[in-house]
């Protein structure tokens, strides 16, 4: 196990009924004027939206608010709400939603403290230093925003896709996870969520980091829960038992617990960001179908997680043959994605003939010549990758 530093200072506040207490926590954590950022309106229809306003007034905390927020989420939209927050002189962000209206308020939160241009922090030109607390109601377990301290943004005119690591500054202050919040999910969406939180684990889980027993039976054991969970959300969207465990599932994944110690790859992340900046697909359908080729593409070239993945994860009897150990794991993974509604290539997801040399060529030039770690890729075998989505 490497050495590591895990600073996670989140409170989450986790069950029935907790959107109630949003106003007296603004408050707790200093809070004078929040400003509410959210999406394309689904916190609006389910009544939401109107909730947490009511808590804010109630706790005498102002708000101001910006919505239109979209899945894969741009910068125009960021310098929007820095705007609108330096106008407001709101103190705290508060995401009502998914990972895309989080991620978009902590690129406000740390843009409006900044004199640059808030893209510096994306493309590496300057580190944040400081930033405005981010708060968070959560809407959709998929994306980990609501426990990690990075942001994706897609800067529109040039459809980069790039992230922003800074969990010093950036972790949310308290997060509100009710699972009855997720009741009103589309089916998709829950299952672009479980893909998701997946990858987050397995981007962990395939490491060449030795000595990491507990960090691989932590990612084993979430894994297997979810499996077990998804199909009951997806068969019964009011489960609230299942709604629960894949809410904290969610949370779990990617605030970093599961990989603790251990060198993390990434690359299935960055493969599938330039699909989605590109062609505009929900991140978790991109990764159901970019994930297993990835795995598959490893089964090549560094076998051995693969195969204990298989073994561990999915029951696949142990041989001696790692690599067919390996490949029925993968086929037990797609099954699974498929069995959600998930698409598995390309052609399912909707991309017919994907434009493979650039998808890679852009890739290398946003990450650089060697991307992930569990085996670095090189451009020629990032195209490989695709191609074994197609
Ligand atoms: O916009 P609204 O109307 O709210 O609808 C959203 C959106 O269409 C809908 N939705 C969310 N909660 C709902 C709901 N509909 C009905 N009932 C509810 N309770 O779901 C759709 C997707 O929302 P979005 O926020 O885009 O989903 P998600 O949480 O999957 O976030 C995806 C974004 O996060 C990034 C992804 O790349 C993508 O841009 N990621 C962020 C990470 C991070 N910050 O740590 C890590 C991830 O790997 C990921 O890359
Ligand atoms: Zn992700």
């Amino acid at each position: 196990m490497n050495n590591f530093v895990f600073y996670s200072p989140t409170e989450f506040v986790f069950g029935r009924g907790t959107e109630a207490q949003v106003g007296a926590l603004a408050r707790k954590y200093g809070a004078r004027k929040v400003m509410i950022v959210y999406g394309g309106g689904s916190v609006v229809r389910s009544g939401l939206l109107h909730r947490v306003k009511q808590a804010l007034d109630e706790a005498g905390v102002q708000h101001c608010e910006m919505g239109g927020v979209q899945p894969n989420p741009i910068d125009t939209k960021v310098y929007e709400g820095i705007d609108l927050c330096r106008r407001e002189e709101a103190d705290m962000m508060l995401p009502v939603g998914g990972g895309s209206v989080i991620d978009t308020a902590k690129a406000i939160a740390a843009g409006v403290l900044y004199e640059g241009d808030f893209w510096d922090f994306y493309i590496g030109k300057a580190q944040v230093e400081k930033a405005l607390k981010v708060a968070v109601v959560l809407t959709i377990p998929a994306a980990g925003s609501e426990g990690s301290g990075n942001s994706v943004i897609t800067k529109q005119a040039t459809l980069q896709k790039l992230s922003l690591r800074a969990p010093q500054v950036l972790r949310p202050v308290f997060s509100i996870m009710n699972p009855e919040l997720t009741y009103t999910l589309p089916p998709f969406q829950t299952a672009c969520g479980v893909a998701d939180m997946m990858a987050h684990i397995m981007e962990r889980y395939f490491t060449n980091t030795t000595d990491v027993e507990v960090p691989d039976r932590m990612c084993e054991g979430v894994l297997r829960a979810i499996v077990e969970e998804a199909p009951k959300a997806m068969a019964d969207s009011q489960d609230y038992g299942a709604r629960a465990n894949l809410m904290w599932a969610g949370m779990v994944a990617h605030n970093g617990t599961c990989g603790v110690g251990c060198e993390e790859d990434w690359a299935s992340h960055a493969l599938e960001h330039e699909v989605s900046a590109v062609y505009g697909v929900a991140h978790g359908a991109g990764l159901a179908v970019i994930f297993p080729a990835w795995m598959t593409w490893m089964a090549d070239h560094n076998v051995r997680k693969v195969a204990q993945y298989a073994v561990r994860v999915w029951g696949v009897p142990q041989t001696d043959d790692d690599k067919a150990v390996a490949l029925e794991g993968i086929r037990r993974l797609r099954a699974f994605f498929v069995s959600l509604g998930l698409p598995v290539t390309f052609g399912q997801l909707g991309v017919e003939h994907p434009d493979v040399e650039r998808l890679a060529a852009s890739l290398h030039r946003n990450k650089g010549e060697l991307v992930g770690n569990y085996v670095p890729l090189r451009q020629a075998d990032s195209e490989a990758i695709y191609r074994l989505a197609l």
